[in-house]
């Protein structure tokens, strides 16, 4: 049999990384058609390099606290980085911080984030706690294309969670990573399956993806 290819990630953390540990795992199994080819941090000290380092992959920081030349130039610097690792898809899990404008433009459609809340709303940090002031009885993440403005771009995945009572922002945020988990490792196989398509509105459609599918990714939904 031919070598089949894989869609190259990089992923982009600055904390714990138990996303980028869903997606690695997802990667070990022979049949996922995606693989990480880069780990980067903005924070020397991510838990996160060391999940990457673990697995073998290539696991690289590089602090922007006093970057010469600020924003883009740090950005350009991470771009570059990325260009070298070969990498087809950005993948922002947990890089908390902000890219500018250029870093934006230059992965146009190859840059994808997820969120702990269920937008548009709760944008931002303190998202959780925002919810649970708001008094929502669902709450949940999302996985979407990376536009300018934060929290904004076309979204791919949801997944809902209920919010019980006595929840705090710890277990609130403890039963949304979970679907993260599970989420975003189903929409990169989407991507990398080439089913993923965002029309002029920003609407996305997920081509002869089956029901069940979608049910991997959001408890809320019945099978078949
Ligand atoms: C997740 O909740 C993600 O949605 C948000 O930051 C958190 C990162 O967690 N953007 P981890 O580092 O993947 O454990």
């Amino acid at each position: 049999m031919g070598k089949v290819t894989k869609l190259k990630l990089a992923v982009l953390i600055s904390g714990g990384g138990s996303n980028l540990q869903a997606i690695i795992d997802a990667c070990n199994a022979p049949d996922y058609p995606a693989e990480i080819v880069l780990v980067f941090s903005n924070q020397l000290d991510a838990g996160g390099l060391e999940r990457g380092r673990k697995a073998d992959i290539r696991a690289e920081a590089i602090s922007h606290k006093g970057y010469p030349g600020g924003r883009e130039a740090y950005d350009n610097a991470v771009s570059t980085l990325i260009e070298e690792s070969g990498a087809d898809l950005v993948v922002l899990a947990g890089y908390l911080r902000l890219v500018s404008e250029s870093f934006v433009t230059r992965w146009k459609d190859k840059l994808i984030n997820i969120h702990p809340s269920l937008l548009p709303s709760f944008k931002g940090l303190g998202v959780h706690q925002a919810a649970l002031d708001a008094g929502v009885k669902f709450a949940g993440c999302t996985v979407h294309y990376v536009v300018p403005e934060v929290d904004s771009g076309p979204i791919i995945a949801q997944a809902v969670v209920p919010v019980l009572p006595g929840d705090d922002a710890g277990k609130l945020a403890q039963r949304i990573l979970k679907q993260e988990h599970r989420i975003y490792p189903q929409v990169i196989r989407w991507i990398a399956e080439g089913r993923v398509s965002v029309d002029a509105k920003g609407i996305v459609t997920v081509a002869d993806a089956p029901k069940a599918d979608f049910a991997e990714i959001n408890p809320a939904l019945e099978p078949g």
